[in-house]
């Protein structure tokens, strides 16, 4: 029973419930509960059975968070925390024990290495995580994935203005051709003329940030109504022989290499 989600989220529903009438049989029941009640902690939720429990939440909520997150541990991590810091108070576990401080390391495209761009990996992880991989039989979350990469690459980002900015004055937005972190940084320090070390850069990479977290609690939104269809067919692996993205000319220019193709 305890490995059943509904049942736990309930039973710890009822233990609130209880707890904030005070009544003293409640207390002492619990107090005499308190090892069960640990255990099943320790425990916790089987973190595979997927999907996770999700409630629909608001888009711009979710923005703001990440946006003022962004300042604490950068984009991966502020991303993650801005669906499930919400979902931790509305649901509970798993989410209350899932630990998305860990993912300040996709900070600067990991750890500045200027890969992926660590809001689009960040929403990534939390799409999967809620959805499931897809070797678990559904391929919505990685679905969804590959929009937030596809949407990330063509939009010119930030798209979203954070209700009290922390820098008033209005800053360019630009579309990177790319998921990676290095070439939508390096295109809009370009046309900002900003440094790496900037206030505006930080607030513009806090905002793409908030941007991303909008548009992944979108697309959640409507997979959580049976409403999601998935909009990416980008397979570069299929069409190019190799991974990657669509924009071979931005580092090749003309002469795009042809990767060695199976015979047919
Ligand atoms: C972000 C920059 C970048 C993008 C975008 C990019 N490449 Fe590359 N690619 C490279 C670099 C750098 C190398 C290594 C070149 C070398 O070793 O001479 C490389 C190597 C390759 C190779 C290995 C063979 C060779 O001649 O080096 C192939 C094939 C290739 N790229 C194809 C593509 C195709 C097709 C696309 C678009 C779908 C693409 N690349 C997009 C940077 C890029």
């Amino acid at each position: 029973m305890l490995n059943n989600d509904r049942n736990n989220v309930e039973s710890v529903a009822r233990r609130q419930v209880l707890a904030g009438t005070g009544a003293l049989a409640a207390g002492v029941a619990l107090a005499g509960l308190g090892g069960l009640v640990s255990t099943a902690h320790a425990t916790g939720r089987d973190m595979t059975a997927w999907p996770w429990p999700y409630r629909k939440l608001d888009p711009a909520a979710t923005a703001e968070i990440a946006y003022n997150e962004w300042y604490r541990v950068f984009c991966g991590a502020a991303v993650i925390n801005s669906v499930f810091s919400q979902l931790k108070e509305k649901v509970g576990e798993p989410y209350a024990s899932f630990p998305s401080d860990a993912f300040v390391f996709l900070e600067g495209g990991q750890l500045g290495w200027g890969t992926i761009c660590g809001s689009a990996a960040g929403a990534n992880i939390v799409a999967n995580l809620i959805i499931g991989p897809r070797i678990s039989g559904t391929s919505e979350g990685h679905e969804i994935s590959a929009d937030i990469m596809q949407w990330y690459s063509e939009t010119e980002l930030p798209t979203y203005t954070p209700k009290k900015p922390k820098i008033t004055a209005r800053l360019p937005t630009t579309t990177s051709d790319s998921p990676l972190c290095h070439i939508s940084v390096g295109r809009w320090m370009k046309a900002a003329n900003k440094p790496l070390k900037s206030k505006e850069r930080k607030d513009r990479c806090a905002r793409v940030a908030a941007s991303t977290a909008f548009r992944l609690v979108e697309l959640l939104n409507q997979w959580k109504d049976g409403d999601y269809e998935a909009t990416s067919d980008f397979s570069c692996a299929k069409e190019n022989g190799i991974t990657g993205q669509y924009n071979c000319m931005d580092c090749h220019g003309e002469n795009v290499p042809q990767p060695p193709m199976p015979k047919t």
